[in-house]
């Protein structure tokens, strides 16, 4: 199976609904990637987790390895972890097609933006809820993707966190216009419409995807109330 599509057909097939695999069915993991990729998903989250930077552990460099393995969708691994930088490499000879960290874990973000880059992947900072927008300002040119938690990190399942909306429309109104914004945690379909006129491009979604028994038609809900706004 071919690649569905590149990160620049990405940039312009927005809007996407990337699913993530923390809510899947981890026992029949190959089966539930055929079943997104049937449904429609052009790219799967994987959430990295490593008991430091979040209070819970999850997936590591063999998942995303044996996701690469059973897809050639997209790949866009979110690092919740403190020392991303040791990492970064690992994970993109694992098969990542987009890296994001986090901007409180990382000791210099440009560079290691840049490293991300330079290793052929996209580039992503994400912020948790308590911390500034501002905080990402001095990188927004920098990177391809700005990931904006509505959640605190380290578990599916959270109410979305309305304080993302400012988050987002700050972003938006200082982004180049094909550069990814994705926002992650709580996204359902009360919250995905809010989050589209608020100017995100990429919706990370767990449970209120892989909790629902018809991904296809789950999928085409959240398209549908994306597009409409
Ligand atoms: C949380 C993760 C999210 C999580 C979202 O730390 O980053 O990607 O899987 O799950 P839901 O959609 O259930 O909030
Ligand atoms: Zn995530």
């Amino acid at each position: 199976m071919g690649r569905s599509i590149s990160l620049t057909e990405l940039g312009a097939s927005l809007p996407q609904i990337a699913p993530s695999l923390l809510a899947c069915d981890f026992g029949h993991l190959h089966r539930e990637i055929r079943h997104l990729e049937q449904a429609g998903a052009q790219i799967l989250h994987l959430d990295v987790m490593d008991g430091h930077f979040v209070p819970n552990l999850s997936i590591g460099i063999p998942i995303v390895e044996a996701v690469r393995r059973a897809t050639d969708l997209l790949l866009d691994v979110h690092l919740m972890i403190t020392n991303p930088e040791e990492f970064v490499e690992p994970f993109r000879r694992a098969g990542a097609d987009l890296i994001t960290f986090h901007v409180e874990a990382a000791a210099d973000p440009a560079a290691l933006l840049r490293r991300i880059g330079d290793l052929g992947a996209g580039a992503g900072i994400s912020l948790s809820p308590p911390t500034p927008v501002e905080s990402l300002a001095p990188w927004l040119d920098a990177c391809d993707l700005v990931l904006v938690m509505s959640v605190m990190p380290g578990f599916g399942g959270q109410s979305f966190q309305p304080g993302a909306l400012d988050k987002l429309r700050w972003l938006r109104a200082r982004m180049a216009c094909g550069k990814l914004l994705s926002v992650d945690g709580g996204v359902n379909v009360e919250t995905i419409g809010p989050c589209a006129e608020a100017g995100a491009n990429l919706f990370v979604t767990g449970t209120a995807l892989l909790g629902h028994e018809d991904y296809r038609a789950r999928l085409a809900e959240f398209r549908s109330l994306v597009i409409s706004c």
